[in-house]
C-alpha cells in the first residue's frame, strides 16, 4: 500500500514537471495544514517568476482525485488537506494491514552492518552499548522493509596485546582464567596481564615471543588463544540477551577472520601502484587527505615490524562484504572518533576499485555516552564502567518502581517487566538522541514513565492494550468520520508512520523514528482528553475503539523495529 506522502508526492510532480520537469516539491508535514509543498519557491527563483503564479500554475496542472484539497498559501506554500473521505478509506485499509502501511522496498538491498565489535578479554564498554543498540535498530529497521541484512560483528581478536593475554592465562592456569572470564571479569583480567607485563622484562620478553608464535600459527598458542575468544564470545553473548539484540555467535567475524587475506591486500596494492614506502611502514595515501601541516596522511597497511594493523584488516573486511558477500550496501557503526580511519579506508578501497561506485558505503558515527559529570562516563575510579553492571541496576531500579507503583503481578512477571522496562529505558534513551551527538546517562530520567523515554511509550501501548481487554468486541465501522479534531490528529499521526520508518532508513537514523513515536503518543494523549471511548456509545464508540486498536498497533511496531518490548500490562 502506497504510504499517503508517496501517494501525495507523486501527484504533486505532475504539476510541477508540467511547469519546471523534474522539480522537487518538497513535500513536508505542516502545522498550518497536513502537509505543505515548498517546492514552488525555488522553481519561481529558477524562472524568475512570481511565485504566487507560479504556484497557481503547479495547481492548474494538479489532479489530486479526492485525496485532498489544495490553497496556495502565504508567499508560495502549497498546503494541503486531506479529505474526511481519503481519511475514513485509508484507515480502514490499515485495519487490514499487518504492515500498517509499510511497503517492501522496490529493490531489496543486501546490507551488511558492522557493529557491536567488543575487543577479547577486555570489558564492553558504553561506547560498544552505543554500537550494538544502534546496529540492532538498523538490522530491524532494515528487515522490516524487506532487505537482507548481514550482521558481522568485527570483534578485536588480534594484535599484539594477545602475547601478553596468553602469557597471563598461562600465568593463572587454564582452570582459573577461564572461571575468571567466564564469570565476565575481563577487566581484571586485562589489568592482570597489563600488571605482569609492566612489572617483568622477562615476562615482557615471552609475552613478545608469544606473538610470533601465534602468528606463526602454533598450535598449542592458537588453542589458548581459542579459549580467550571462546569465553570472550560466550560473555558477549550473555550481554546480548541481556540487552535483547538479535547478534548472536554466527555474526562474529573477528579481525582475525581476515589474517589469510592480508598479504593479498598489501600485495595486490602494490601492483596498483597504490602503496608507498614511508619511514619503513607500507601505506596508502588516498587522494584528498592531509594533516594539519599540509602533508599527505598515510594509511598505514603493513608496520614497519612486517605486522598488519587494522587498517589492513578492514580493508580485506571490504573486499570480502563486496565481493564474497555481494553487499550493496555497507553500514560501519562505530564511534565518532574513528571517522577519519573510515573515510581513508574507503577511499583507499575506492581508489583499489575494491568498492565500486554501486556500493554505498558508511560510517554510521555516533557520539560519546557522558557521566552525570558531562565528562566521559567512567566510575570513580577511572575505569570503564561495566555494560552489564548498568543493565542490571536498570532492571533493579525499574523492578523497585513497579513495587513502589504497588503494580498487581507475580514475582515472575515482575521480573519479566522489569527487563522488559529496562531495556526500553536504555534503548530509547540512546536511540532517540541524535546519534552524532553525546548524551549523559542518567538512569533516573531513561526509567522515568512521563517525558521523551522508552517506559513513556511502553505505558501509552499498554493503556491502549487495556482500554481494548475492557471494551471486548467491538463492530469494525464502515467508516471513520473523524468529527473530532483529536481523532483527525490521531489519524494524521497513524498514516505518517510509513514516513518515519523511511526517514530513519534514509538518514541511519533511528531517532527520527523516536521522534515519532513520541510525537505519536501525545497525539494519544490529545485524543484521551477530548474524546472519551469506552464510555461512548454506539458507532462513536466503534470508531474511537478501531483508533485505538491502530494506534497500539502503530506502537508496538514502532518500537519492535527499535529492538523495544510493547508489554500488554505495565
Ligand atoms: N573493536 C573496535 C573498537 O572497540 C571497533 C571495530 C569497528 N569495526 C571495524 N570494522 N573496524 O573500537
Amino acid at each position: 500500500m502506497t504510504s499517503t506522502y508517496d501517494e501525495l508526492l507523486s501527484r504533486l510532480r505532475v504539476g510541477f514537471d508540467a511547469v519546471a520537469p523534474g522539480a522537487d516539491p518538497v513535500l513536508r508535514p505542516s502545522e498550518h495544514a497536513d502537509y505543505q509543498a515548498n517546492g514552488v519557491m525555488a522553481v519561481a527563483k529558477a524562472l524568475g517568476r512570481p511565485p504566487r503564479e507560479v504556484a497557481t500554475e503547479v495547481v492548474a496542472h494538479l489532479d489530486l482525485g479526492d485525496l485532498a484539497a489544495v490553497e496556495v498559501a502565504g508567499p508560495g506554500f502549497l498546503n494541503l488537506r486531506l479529505s474526511a473521505d481519503y481519511l475514513s478509506r485509508r484507515l480502514l485499509a490499515l485495519l487490514e494491514d499487518p504492515t500498517l502501511g509499510i511497503e517492501r522496498a522496490r529493490e531489496s538491498r543486501r546490507v551488511v552492518i558492522d557493529y557491536s565489535a567488543p575487543n577479547v578479554a577486555k570489558e564492553m564498554h558504553v561506547g560498544h552499548l552505543r554500537s550494538t543498540v544502534i546496529g540492532d535498530a538498523l538490522v530491524r529497521l532494515h528487515r522490516l522493509v524487506g532487505h537482507t541484512v548481514i550482521a558481522r560483528n568485527h570483534v578485536g581478536d588480534w594484535g599484539t596485546p594477545f602475547g601478553m593475554l596468553i602469557e597471563h592465562l598461562l600465568e593463572l592456569g587454564e582452570d582459573r582464567a577461564i572461571a575468571e572470564l567466564s564469570i565476565g571479569d575481563l577487566n581484571a583480567f586485562y589489568q592482570g596481564a597489563r600488571a605482569s607485563f609492566d612489572a617483568a622484562e622477562e615476562f615482557r620478553e615471552r609475552s613478545r615471543a608469544r606473538v610470533v608464535m601465534l602468528q606463526r600459527g602454533d598450535p598449542e598458542t592458537r588453542r589458548l588463544w581459542r579459549i580467550l575468544v571462546d569465553q570472550s564470545v560466550a560473555y558477549f553473548s550473555e550481554v546480548y540477551a541481556k540487552l535483547d539484540v538479535l547478534l548472536s555467535p554466527d555474526d562474529v567475524w573477528g579481525e582475525s577472520a581476515y589474517n589469510d587475506y592480508l598479504e593479498g591486500v598489501v600485495a595486490d596494492l602494490d601492483a596498483l601502484g597504490l602503496l608507498v614506502e614511508s619511514d619503513g611502514a607500507r601505506c596508502v595515501f588516498p587522494e584528498g587527505f592531509v594533516g594539519r601541516d599540509g602533508e599527505p596522511q598515510p594509511l598505514i597497511v603493513q608496520k614497519n615490524d612486517g605486522g598488519f594493523g587494522y587498517a589492513a584488516t578492514d580493508l580485506a573486511a571490504v573486499r570480502d562484504r563486496v565481493f564474497g558477500l555481494e553487499a550493496d550496501e555497507i553500514l560501519y557503526v562505530v564511534g565518532t572518533p574513528q571517522a577519519q580511519h573510515f573515510a581513508m579506508v574507503f577511499a583507499a578501497a575506492r581508489e583499489a576499485g575494491w568498492l565500486p561506485e554501486r556500493v554505498h558505503c558508511e560510517h554510521v558515527a555516533f557520539g560519546h555516552v557522558l557521566g552525570p559529570d558531562r565528562k566521559m562516563f567512567k566510575t570513580r575510579s577511572g575505569e570503564t564502567v561495566k555494560l552489564v553492571a548498568l543493565v542490571d541496576e536498570a532492571v533493579e531500579r525499574a523492578e523497585a518502581g513497579l513495587v513502589e507503583r504497588g503494580a498487581d503481578l507475580t514475582p515472575d512477571e515482575r521480573g519479566e517487566l522489569a527487563g522488559q522496562i529496562a531495556r526500553a529505558a536504555i534503548k530509547y534513551a540512546d536511540l532517540s538522541t541524535e546519534r552524532q551527538r553525546d548524551y549523559v546517562f542518567d538512569l533516573d530520567r531513561m526509567l522515568a514513565f512521563e517525558g521523551d523515554t522508552g517506559p513513556y511509550l511502553q505505558y501509552a501501548h499498554a493503556r491502549l492494550r487495556s482500554i481494548l481487554r475492557r471494551a471486548g468486541d467491538a463492530a469494525v465501522p464502515d467508516r471513520l468520520a473523524l468529527a473530532e479534531p483529536a481523532e483527525r490528529d490521531l489519524a494524521l499521526g497513524l498514516l505518517a508512520l510509513p514516513e518515519a520508518v523511511a526517514s530513519a532508513l534514509e538518514g541511519s537514523a533511528p531517532h527520527r523514528l523516536c521522534t515519532h513515536l513520541f510525537d505519536f503518543a501525545q497525539r494519544l494523549t490529545a485524543f484521551y482528553e477530548a474524546c472519551p471511548v469506552l464510555s461512548a456509545e454506539g458507532e462513536v464508540r466503534d470508531e474511537r475503539l478501531a483508533l485505538c486498536r491502530l494506534a497500539a498497533r502503530t506502537l508496538a511496531l514502532g518500537l519492535g523495529a527499535l529492538g523495544i518490548d510493547a508489554p500488554e500490562r505495565m
